[in-house]
């Protein structure tokens, strides 16, 4: 079983899909992951996040391995990181080169630990229309702006992050029209996406919608 949840920053797509995972028995791919992976190096490079051709050379040097190491930076994971892969991710010939390390995992899904999976949930922004358009289920998670920048907020403060509430509402306001306006794969629901509004509801509820849909669609 493949299950694409698909959606943008903090509208509830990461919690759903390891929720799902771990009912179903799923490996579980963020592929925020490769972008943010490339943003960091760019970081780490000190070239100019503009400077695309080096961006896609990363890019198409990147390994799972690669990226699960850099997945421990500090930037990896902070609002600057965000940003970064935000960037590097609007590049076709970044996207492009990331494509099949992105779908080569259905085919072979495997838990963090190296063992066989019956199945991938993918989570990202493209996964129902280009990663994995033949996935069994697709959803698209979404939430008013100022909802996703209260829950991103208060992830940042609970870290120790200091930053203030309107920085955190522009910045998801610019990655949301940055991810969507891109010219290659913008963020967008798949023709057949399960679309939800989580704006209103509780991570239980959003679970228990999901898993309805997913018993309905399977059975
Ligand atoms: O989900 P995230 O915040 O880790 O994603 C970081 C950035 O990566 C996001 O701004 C857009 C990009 N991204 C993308 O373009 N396509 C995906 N499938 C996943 C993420």
């Amino acid at each position: 079983m493949i299950i694409t949840v698909d959606g943008p920053a903090a509208a509830g797509k990461g919690t759903l899909s390891q929720n799902l995972a771990k009912k179903y028995g799923l490996a579980y791919f963020d592929t925020g992951m490769v972008y943010r992976a490339i943003g960091v190096m760019m970081l780490h490079s000190g070239r100019n996040l503009s400077d695309a051709v080096y961006a896609e050379r990363l890019a198409g040097e990147l390994t799972f391995a690669k990226m699960m190491a850099l997945a421990e930076d500090k930037e990896f994971r902070s609002a600057k990181g965000g940003e970064a892969a935000s960037i590097v991710s609007s590049y076709s010939g970044v996207r492009r080169k990331l494509l099949d390390m992105q779908r080569n995992f259905a085919f072979k899904p495997t838990f963090a630990d190296g063992t066989p999976a019956k199945g991938v949930i993918y989570d990202g922004r493209d996964t129902g229309t280009v990663i994995c358009p033949q996935a069994t289920v697709k959803f698209f998670i979404t939430a008013k702006p100022e909802v996703r920048a209260k829950r991103r907020f208060d992830e940042f403060a609970a870290k120790g992050q200091n930053t203030d509430f309107e920085t955190v509402l522009k910045d998801v306001k610019a990655r949301d029209e940055r991810d969507a306006t891109r010219k290659d794969a913008p963020m967008k629901p798949a023709d057949d996406a399960y679309i939800l509004d989580t704006s209103d509801m509780g991570i239980d509820e959003v679970f228990q919608k999901a898993v309805a849909i997913i018993e309905e669609k399977v059975r």
